[in-house]
């Protein structure tokens, strides 16, 4: 909580829902005629059906659109909702910041009558294909490692379920951690580091000489030269996945 009322003031100008994402979560949403979005932010993604948002961060939600779902202040371990309160419940890129998330799966279990979908990232393949990871901030990895949550383990919680990759295009608005994988000087502005929570955690005296090396890269052509590859690609599967499980 009190980190996301740290980081998230940083966040409303670089978070953003990117429409094409968006598009791939309301689908997976399908035609559930209630929503209940948990970790829920400043509401990006959430579904025109939203009836409540849960969200431990007061900053967070206020950077909620008017006219959206009410929120409530709660945490995922404890929803203050009784048994079965709504068809479907959605828990975007927040699991991993959950101090329980045995308990917190536990309770999105609990509310929805039908489904629930959890957007997350495979920590493994975001390690190997991530060239800013892998290449550049390997602390910015290991910190992440320490909270990642392995996707059959989600899986496993959810007592069963499928997952789709979320492929990120190339241009995409939303400035999340590989949001930029075809953008690399994005990584050098502390603007957009500071909306990427597994960066803003490490902090940048321990990314200074990962970022170093980057800028010399990009200024010498060297990254371009090595990741000539991605420059043709339109969109990129760097991990991220969503979850759909249905009772
Ligand atoms: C990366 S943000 C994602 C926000 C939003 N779902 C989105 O996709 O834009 C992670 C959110 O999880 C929230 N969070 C942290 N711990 C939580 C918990 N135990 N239960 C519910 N939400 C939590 C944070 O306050 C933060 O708003």
């Amino acid at each position: 909580m009190a980190l996301y009322d740290a980081l998230g003031a940083a966040y409303a100008r670089t978070r953003q829902p990117d429409p094409r994402i968006a598009a791939q979560i309301h689908a997976a949403v399908g035609d559930a005629t209630d929503v209940l979005n948990v970790g829920a932010g400043g509401g990006s993604y959430e579904p025109p059906r939203t009836v409540l948002a849960v969200e431990p961060s007061q900053v967070m939600i206020s950077q909620r659109p008017a006219g959206g779902a009410p929120a409530v202040r709660a945490v995922a371990e404890h929803l203050p909702l009784r048994d079965g309160a709504v068809d479907a419940v959605m828990a975007l890129l927040t699991v991993r910041h959950w101090v329980d998330l045995a308990a917190g799966i536990r309770e999105l279990r609990r509310v929805a009558r039908r489904r629930v979908v959890v957007l997350t990232w495979d920590q493994r393949i975001f390690r190997e294909r991530f060239w800013l990871v892998r290449d550049y901030l390997p602390e910015a990895a290991a910190f992440d490692d320490s909270r990642a949550v392995p996707t059959d383990r989600l899986i496993d919680l959810l007592g069963g379920g499928r997952q789709e990759p979320v492929r990120i295009p190339h241009d995409c608005v939303d400035g999340f951690g590989a949001a930029y994988w075809r953008r690399p000087h994005a990584y050098l502005d502390p603007q957009v580091r500071a909306g990427i929570s597994m960066l803003a955690q490490t902090g940048d005296d321990a990314l200074a000489p990962g970022l170093t090396r980057l800028a010399d890269d990009l200024a010498a052509g060297r990254w371009h030269t090595r990741h000539a590859e991605l420059l043709g690609l339109e969109a990129m599967d760097v991990g991220y996945r969503l979850i759909v499980a249905d009772h």
